[in-house]
């Protein structure tokens, strides 16, 4: 009895409900012939000129131009030339070797996506012994340095035993030629003699998700000068191992000129390379999902700063 009162008592207040539901939707629909006067138009029509106006500067200010998109596969490097700094009078000059043509430089034909697949194996292979508990980790297969927690171990050291299950002959003789046909790239569009380059440190594959940074190792995406930050580097060149919009967001590299940034966007197996002075200043966005995987391979002009190839200890 008790529940069928309140069945009804339900009922009765449902249909109320509805009443006022059907008066309001009858006030609304009797209401544009009030509402849409000529002032109001008006005003909504500035607002949108308004709104497209401030999309067009916001998007022509931002200037982020990209130099080289995924979708773009490039047969032959593209070449951008830039003023050189000041930046190398401070080191002493190495003829055949010392930029003084500067500049930056996109290729997708200089190793292949098989090779690149391979590359990232090794990388994720070995990243996955360690790790930074912030989202940058990194393997410097040279000294071993390989990010573990908040620090670094030395993985030849550490992983002695096992470090010939993690690494091949093969996979240090395929970085030795990538490497070669890097440099071989960098000496062409800058007109330097081949032989007169050296491999120099660090030179290390990164691993980089959206994991927040734990300590200033972490912190990729700061603008920075290779040559100010590394004195020895006279050219550095980035080898991608994973794709932009595909593997991962954000992550893309920007060279920040005076009057536009500049990106590159990051596709497998595709090859950036620049001459390391204040022209050019860049910073990697922070990635915002997935992982991105690269490696960094630096050289110089300075016999005394040269290191060879990463080998079995
Ligand atoms: C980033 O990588 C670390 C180490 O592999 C992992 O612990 C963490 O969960 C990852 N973060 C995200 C957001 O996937
Ligand atoms: C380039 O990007 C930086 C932030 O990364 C910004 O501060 C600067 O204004 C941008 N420059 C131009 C010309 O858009």
């Amino acid at each position: 009895m008790a529940v069928q009162r309140r069945g009804h008592v339900k009922t009765a207040d449902t249909s109320s409900i509805e009443k006022k539901i059907k008066r309001g939707i009858v006030q609304r629909q009797s209401a544009p012939h009030r509402r849409y006067s000529v002032p109001l138009l008006l005003v909504l029509i500035g607002t949108f000129i308004g709104i497209l106006v401030w999309l067009y500067t916001k998007w022509s200010n931002d200037n982020t131009d990209a130099l080289v998109s995924k979708g773009e596969i490039l047969t032959q490097p593209r070449v951008f030339t830039v003023h050189c700094s000041e930046d190398y009078q401070k080191y002493k000059h190495f003829p055949g070797c010392t930029p003084t043509k500067c500049g930056r430089a996109v290729t997708d034909s200089v190793v292949t996506t098989a090779e690149a697949q391979i590359l990232k194996r090794i990388a994720e292979r070995a990243l996955e012994l360690g790790g930074s508990d912030g989202g940058a980790s990194i393997l410097d297969l040279h000294s071993g340095a390989l990010s573990m927690g908040k620090k670094f171990v030395n993985i030849y050291r550490y992983f002695s035993n096992q470090i010939r299950h993690i690494f091949t002959e093969e996979d240090f003789e395929l970085y030795r030629e990538v490497r070669g046909r890097i440099q071989k790239a960098i000496a062409e569009t800058f007109g330097l003699e081949p032989s007169k380059l050296y491999l120099t440190k660090p030179t290390f594959f990164s691993r980089i998700n959206s994991t927040s940074a734990k300590t200033t190792h972490d912190e990729y995406w700061h603008p920075h000068i290779d040559k100010v930050t590394y004195g020895s580097f006279d050219y550095t060149s980035l080898l991608y191992l994973t794709d932009y919009d595909v593997d991962f967001g954000g992550g893309r590299f920007i060279f920040m000129d005076p009057n536009s940034n500049r990106t590159v966007e990051p596709r497998t197996g595709r090859v950036s390379f620049f001459s390391s002075g204040s022209e050019n200043l860049h910073r990697v966005e922070k990635v915002a999902w997935g992982t991105r995987y690269a490696i960094t391979v630096s050289f110089t002009c300075d016999p005394d700063y040269a290191i060879a190839d990463p080998s079995f200890p």
